[in-house]
């Protein structure tokens, strides 16, 4: 075939796609994100370095330790750590740390990155203890782009597309696979189909993941950290081995792979171990697996996924979950994002520095559709409200795990992923998940307040139509003079006497941060 056939075909087949309408892609309500033109809020990254990340990470005593520094600028980038303990070691190209945690203690670090065109310094904590996750985890899972349709050959390239693209560099470094690793008594793919453990009882990957170990090996020579999942039950969500009877044996197998992360979900828990109706019952398995997690020889970040039953905020952490999903999954319905954000937020006050609220993951560009378990499809939300998520899931100081093709992830959705100083208020080590106050029927405005003293707002409009939506000083208790500054779009609006009013778009967001000012 000519290269001109071909490019009109697939160029025919892409606008096609691109413009299939709403009531295919499962929502009726916003014009598809295909025929409106993008704005892009937030500038280019500059040449010269701009180190981000948190600003607090905690470690175990002795356990293996690794920590790639997030920094933004043109490569190569040269590296130095002030402070650092002995028993870690910084690879200077890289900006890779690794050795073993520190004995107890808080280390401060300086860090500081340099290239042709410029330095930054920027402070870390290191507090060795007994907590993990002391801001809220970023990163990556398969789910809602790929299904069981998961391979090692894909985590694989996510891992390679989240230092290419620039995520990591901004703080994401997870790369999680989520269900169907394993193999299911049945299924459409043989190749997922097989014995669920060996004669020792050990679980078996499916041949689609033909060295676990090797995996996380590749994941982490990068400085980025792997996530795996199971079920306390007999089957996973999806019909896949789950690790009922097996619960010791399975999170050592996990360790001695190399995983950091455990996605925990409950399925069908209760039909076996019977139907839960008293605290402890709902609390079981999670607290077995989360004593079993802190007997490891590793760090394994405790991610609870039990849809907010028997109200998991309230106990989560104590049973050693470092998140929890606070209702069920958020699927395909997106228009739900506000929803879903304001019910989260009457949790707040049970997040904080290893203890999070999780209102699922971030589904922007190419993701699937979870009833229909088909390929991945461009989201139709609309450009305002993909950023409108992406500030709610900050403010919230939600898990800012992202769930799309990343082998299509697009200058947009990068740059609704990629702001640092919006993600800095995800990050902030007071770890408060924001206050909601509702102006109107479709207005509200979300108020976070942040370690050094200053304030991130979101302005919300759920509405069709722009719409005016203020913040008064007083109301917030701040001074009456605030230097007002617009994070997506990093630029500083200026110092605003009493009150700020935000024009904010159709189903959008307008996200500041103000610092009171005497002068
Ligand atoms: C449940 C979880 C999802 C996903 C699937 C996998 O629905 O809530 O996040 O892990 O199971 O089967």
């Amino acid at each position: 075939m000519k290269k001109s056939v071909v490019f009109s075909l697939v160029y025919f087949v892409t606008m096609a796609v691109m413009l299939t309408p709403m009531s295919i892609l499962g929502t009726e309500k916003s014009p598809p994100a295909s025929q409106e033109k993008k704005e892009i809020y937030t500038p280019a990254p500059k040449a010269s370095p701009r180190i981000n990340g948190p600003l607090v990470y905690g470690c175990t005593p002795g356990k293996p330790f690794l920590y790639r520094i997030p920094c933004q600028g043109n490569r190569p980038v040269r590296f130095t750590v002030k402070g650092l303990p002995k028993t870690l070691k910084l690879d200077p190209s890289t900006g890779i740390i690794s050795g073993k945690s520190p004995a107890k203690g808080t280390y401060a670090l300086t860090i500081k990155a340099k290239n042709s065109k410029g330095k930054d310094s920027r402070e870390l904590k290191i507090i060795a203890g007994d907590k993990l996750a002391l801001t809220p985890p970023m990163g990556w899972n398969h789910w809602y782009a790929h299904y069981d349709r998961i391979t090692d050959v894909m985590m694989r390239e996510a891992a390679d597309i989240m230092i290419k693209s620039g995520m990591a560099d901004v703080g994401y470094n997870y790369v999680n696979i989520d269900d169907c690793w394993m193999n299911a008594p049945k299924n459409n793919d043989p190749k997922r189909v097989g014995p669920l453990r060996d004669d020792k009882g050990n679980i078996l990957p499916n041949s689609h993941f033909p060295d676990m170990k090797a995996l996380t090996g590749y994941i982490h020579d990068k400085g980025l950290k792997a996530g795996i999942y199971t079920s306390p039950s007999t089957l996973s969500c999806s019909g896949f081995a789950g690790t009922w009877q097996h619960e010791e044996q399975d999170a050592r197998q996990f360790a001695s792979w190399g995983f950091d992360f455990l996605k925990y979900d409950l399925c069908t828990y209760h039909r076996i171990a019977g139907k839960a109706i008293s605290l402890e019952d709902h609390q079981k398995p999670f607290r077995q697996m989360g004593t079993i997690l802190k007997s490891l020889d590793r760090d394994v970040v405790f991610n609870l996924c039990q849809y907010g039953r028997g109200e998991v905020w309230k106990w989560g952490g104590e049973v050693g979950g470092h998140c929890w999903r606070t209702s069920r999954d958020l699927g395909f319905e997106l228009d739900r994002i506000f929803e879903v954000a304001i019910k989260n937020s009457e949790y707040r006050t049970y997040s904080k520095p290893g203890e999070w609220n999780d209102p699922d993951y971030i589904q922007i560009g190419w993701i699937g559709n979870a009833s229909k378990m088909g390929n991945s499809e461009l989201t139709p939300m609309p450009a305002a409200m993909q950023y409108a998520y992406m500030s709610l899931w900050s403010l919230m100081a939600a898990p800012l795990i992202y769930s799309g093709d990343m082998s299509k992830l697009d200058e947009f959705t990068l740059n609704v992923l990629c702001n640092p100083e919006v993600i800095e208020v995800n990050q902030d080590p007071l770890g408060e998940c924001g206050t909601v106050i509702h102006r109107n029927e479709k207005c509200f405005v979300m108020i976070k307040n942040l370690v050094d003293g200053s304030k991130a707002i979101g302005f919300f409009n759920r509405g069709e139509k722009e719409a005016a939506v203020s913040a008064e000083w007083k109301e917030l208790q701040v001074s009456d003079k605030q230097l007002v500054r617009d994070l997506w779009h990093q630029k500083d609006l200026g110092i605003f006497r009493e009150k700020y009013i935000a024009n904010v778009p159709a189903q959008g967001v307008v996200m500041v941060r103000i610092t009171g000012k005497t002068k």
